[in-house]
């Protein structure tokens, strides 16, 4: 456990941070000098066109990819690699199948050594949490993809990380289970109080959930938008200052 201020729990200060890769012998620079501070409990979406650099960023938050210069500070100080305060849910929870439901959450504190009784108790938790109690002793071929997801944030929470970073967590779900997903998500960062960082290309997915959008430039070298979304919570999607935050997206991409 990180000896850390509970006033400064999950502080992200992102300084000069740059990443290129190198393709067939060209260089392309994905992130340049990027500078961002996220507050402790803040929720921040990170939207921007498809190859603007969404999840390399999230990559190098979580400590699976290396930034080429510059850093990233988690309660001031420096990652290495990755950290037990950090947990990182991607589109596919990637769940084992030969696991129940409680196997699959229990797992991950299991192999940090926790007893086992006390990993299913605090797995048995997060389950009622996501509201999949009545499924603990099921296995994930006979879960939906919703629930799937459900048990890949239920995992990722059991371990009681200082910030959550999602990338397009919802982006292979139905459009309706998508809208109940992400009212629960809503619902659990405010219970949880969790920094939370979320990659989406879905900008009302966006404007939803995030205090705080970051929209990536579509061609390098362009400026970043730092957009406040200070509307109220539980947010309603046809509040006239919600349709005018997303219409103020889409402008960003010249959409309207
Ligand atoms: N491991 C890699 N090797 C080479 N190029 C990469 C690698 N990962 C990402 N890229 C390139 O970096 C750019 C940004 O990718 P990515 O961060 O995945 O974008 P996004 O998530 O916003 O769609 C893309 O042009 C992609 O091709
Ligand atoms: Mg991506």
């Amino acid at each position: 456990m990180r000896d850390v201020q509970p006033a400064q729990r999950g502080e992200v200060t992102i300084r000069d941070l740059s990443k290129s890769f190198s393709i067939n012998g060209r260089n392309l620079s994905v992130l340049r000098s990027l500078n961002l501070d996220i507050g402790s409990g803040e929720s921040l979406a990170i939207v921007g066109a498809s190859g603007s650099g969404k999840t390399t960023l999230l990559r190098i938050l979580a400590g699976l990819e290396e930034a080429d210069s510059g850093g990233v500070l988690i309660d001031g100080q420096p990652i290495d690699g990755v950290g037990t305060e950090r947990a990182v849910i991607f589109q596919e929870p990637r769940l084992l199948p030969w696991l129940s439901v409680l196997g699959n959450v229990a797992f991950p504190l299991e192999m940090r050594g926790m007893p086992k009784i006390e990993a299913r108790r605090l797995a048995k938790r997060y389950i009622q949490l996501v509201g999949l109690a009545e499924f603990s002793e099921a296995l994930p071929a006979q879960l939906s993809g919703g629930m799937a997801q459900r048990v890949g944030i239920a995992r990722a929470l059991a371990v009681q990380p200082e910030i959550l970073l999602l990338d397009e967590p919802f982006g292979a779900l139905d459009a309706m289970t998508k809208i109940t997903m992400q009212e629960e998500l809503a619902r659990i960062w405010r219970e949880e109080n969790v920094t939370m960082i979320l990659v989406t290309h879905d900008l009302e997915e966006a404007v939803y959930l995030a205090g705080r959008v970051l929209v990536l430039p579509k061609e390098k070298g362009g400026r970043i938008r730092d957009i406040r979304i200070d509307l109220l919570r539980p947010r309603n999607r046809s509040e006239s200052r919600f349709v005018k935050f997303r219409q103020e997206l889409l402008a960003e991409f010249g959409l309207h």
